[in-house]
């Protein structure tokens, strides 16, 4: 017999000896019959071996009740420490990693539990041995009240909760079910590299330095956008593949720097073939795991849904639409509305029940969030619910027929409130799109009993982007113009650079872009006009995109393709709103790893074989 000491000395803490050869005799002697949730009554009689962790543990000191977990949930099993080798089981404390044989029993009368799946039986345990002891773990696993944070850094402990672990199934589930869909289809997984070259789809990349290359770096890829194009050139016609894709950006809820997608390619398609082997999948996902036999899908383009709801991805489940207050407004001596359309901007206004009531301090925090989102100001008219009368922040500029004007047709009603912005087109609607998620929220008007599918269609070519101070692709630069701007493009022949449209499509689901696609441009000249476009010099070009613009001219068809955000698709089928939720290891918002304090400081010899000098 080999004793085995593990000695914590390091935080001060003894855990005395456990026995390797008992442990590793009781491994290779019984094996484990079933998981804790596979037994129920019928199993009745049965001697039964199971594994697994000690999630609570109650001792009456003549009888020790244990739950015991493993990966399908809890069993109770009863220990008699006065029974021969069960004396141990005094010692056992949460999170201590225990085997056991024993009988399955029908609790006694009135002690079943019928809100556990096991909650009408028992095991009587005859053997048992403890396979690892545990520190006490730095919170309660099922305890859902504990930081984000602590529980992140020690994640494997947050792993064993019910919650992550309901989760990561659902994930593997969803990902099969995926695929099975795919594979049906004739798509092709085909893997890429993830040291590669940059792809452009708007976010910094992460870069990896070359060791042998001197001063030369990898770029890891954003999404595999180019490599797909590649294999639809190749000529592999239907490819699929739960792509890795890393994104320097800022962090969100619905944001990790490395994610998922479910990317996806095809030749010889258009737009709604692509849409339409799209909708399959939304339609088999719903009805495998929500139950739901047809899910609507509806379908409006970038321009409506600016107009109706001021964002690119609304959240159809909120019933409050954008009105236009240009024609009521126009010309009515108020500076801020009248600065607002003489500089071709926009006075747009929302309707909210429930805002009558609304007190000074709870307008001024909502004028806050207006301002944070870019806007100089809220106007808001208030209806008071019993009597209708209005109240508002601009009555000293409007008289009361006005101000009933205006409420009615923003199509306000007794106790509602109007709030109104008026500022440049983009700022306008963004400010009350936040306001518009942000008052349903607080309101509970959001009716989050049903899930809202849209197609956003007919995005814009092109984006201005304000830091960097140049047009770039609103989707990415191989998205193929519309057929009515395709030799608007190539000629220059364009009298607003804006109005050129993309067929570039987004799926949206409650608010989430949850895909994205677009008809790729699949000639040479007309890719390269498009560099051009974009303000990229021969050089440019040449470097980054040569090879990939010599591909187009070795024969290739016409193709499309879509990218799901796999994480974003789960979180919404899981009912949760963080994507970390439904990642193993996430990453927190500062795109840190807690756990394992990543990034981190590496040496100065790594750093010298890689060619590099810190700054300081
Ligand atoms: P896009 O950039 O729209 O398109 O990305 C596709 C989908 O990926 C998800 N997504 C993210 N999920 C989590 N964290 C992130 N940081 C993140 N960024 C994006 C979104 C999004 O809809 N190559 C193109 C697709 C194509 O044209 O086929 C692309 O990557 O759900
Ligand atoms: P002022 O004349 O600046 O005191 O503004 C009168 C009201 O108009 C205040 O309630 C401001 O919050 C509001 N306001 C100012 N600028 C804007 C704007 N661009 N859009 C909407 N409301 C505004």
């Amino acid at each position: 017999m080999v004793p085995f000491h593990i000695d914590f000395v390091h935080v001060g803490f003894h855990y005395g000896e456990l026995n390797i050869e008992d442990i590793m005799a009781f491994i290779t002697e019984q094996k484990r019959t079933h998981y804790c949730t596979d037994l129920n009554i019928s199993n009745k009689g049965e001697e039964v071996v199971l594994m697994g962790w000690i999630e609570t543990r109650r001792d009456l000191g003549s009888m020790i009740f244990v739950d015991l977990r493993d990966r399908t949930g809890i069993a109770q099993v009863v220990f008699d420490p006065k029974l021969e080798g069960l004396a141990d089981s005094k010692d056992l404390r949460n999170e201590f990693v225990v085997a056991l044989s024993g009988i399955v029993n029908p609790r006694p009368e009135g002690m079943t539990n019928k809100s556990m799946k096991t909650g009408e039986i028992e095991i009587i345990v005859n053997k048992f041995e403890i396979l690892s002891k545990a520190q006490t773990p730095p919170f309660k696993i099922s305890d859902e009240k504990v930081g984000e944070n602590l529980r992140l850094k020690y994640r494997y402990l947050d792993l064993r909760s019910k919650r992550l672990q309901d989760n990561l199934k659902l994930r593997h589930k969803v990902t099969s079910s995926v695929r099975n869909y795919l594979d049906a289809q004739g798509f092709l997984d085909v893997e890429t590299p993830i040291l590669y070259k940059s792809t452009p789809e708007g976010a910094r990349d992460y870069l990896v330095p070359s060791r042998i290359s001197e001063g030369e770096f990898y770029a890891l890829p954003q999404s595999p956008q180019t490599l797909k194009q590649l294999l639809m050139i190749a000529g592999y016609d239907k490819y699929y593949q739960i792509a890795r894709c890393f994104r320097d950006e800022d962090l969100r809820a619905d944001r990790q720097p490395e994610f998922s997608q479910i990317d996806i390619e095809m030749s010889f398609v258009d737009q709604s073939d692509i849409q339409k082997m799209t909708e399959g999948l939304v339609k088999t996902l719903w009805k495998e795991f929500r139950g739901i036999e047809d899910v609507p899908i509806a379908s409006m383009t970038y321009h409506e849904a600016m107009e109706r709801f001021g964002c690119d991805k609304p959240d159809l489940r909120v019933d409050i639409e954008l009105v236009d207050l240009a024609n009521v407004v126009k010309g009515s001596g108020f500076k801020v509305f009248d600065d607002a359309l003489a500089a071709d901007g926009a006075v747009k206004a929302i309707a909210v029940s429930g805002c009558g009531e609304y007190s000074r301090g709870k307008l001024d925090k909502l004028t806050t969030l207006a301002k944070h989102h870019g806007a100089k100001g809220l106007v808001w008219i208030k209806s008071n619910k019993d009597s209708g009368e209005l109240t508002s922040s601009v009555s000293k500029f409007f008289n009361a027929e006005k101000l009933e004007e205006i409420f009615n047709t923003v199509g306000a009603k007794k106790g509602d409130g109007v709030f109104i912005v008026a500022d440049e087109y983009a700022k306008t609607c963004a400010t009350l799109s936040a306001l518009r998620l942000h008052l349903a929220k607080e309101l509970n008007l959001l009716n989050a009993s049903e899930d809202r599918f849209l197609w956003v269609t007919d995005f814009p070519l092109l984006d201005y982007d304000e830091d960097e101070d140049r047009w770039i692709a609103m989707h990415h630069p191989f998205t193929a113009p519309s057929d009515g701007d395709m030799d608007k493009m190539l000629s220059g022949s364009f009298n607003d650079i804006r109005k050129l449209k993309a067929k570039a499509y987004d799926l949206v689901c409650n608010g989430h872009e949850i895909a994205g696609g677009s008809v790729r441009i699949h000639r040479d000249e007309v890719q390269q006009a498009m560099f051009n476009l974009l303000g990229m010099s021969a050089e440019e070009i040449k470097s980054r995109f040569g090879f990939f613009i010599e591909a187009l001219q070795y024969g290739t068809p016409p193709h499309g393709g879509i990218a799901w955000g796999l994480d974003r698709l789960i979180m919404i089928l899981a009912s949760t709103d963080a994507i970390r939720d439904v990642i193993a290891f996430p990453k927190t918002t500062k795109a840190t790893d807690l756990m394992a304090s990543a990034p981190s400081p590496v040496d100065t010899k790594q750093l010298d074989e890689l060619h590099i000098t810190l700054k300081s």
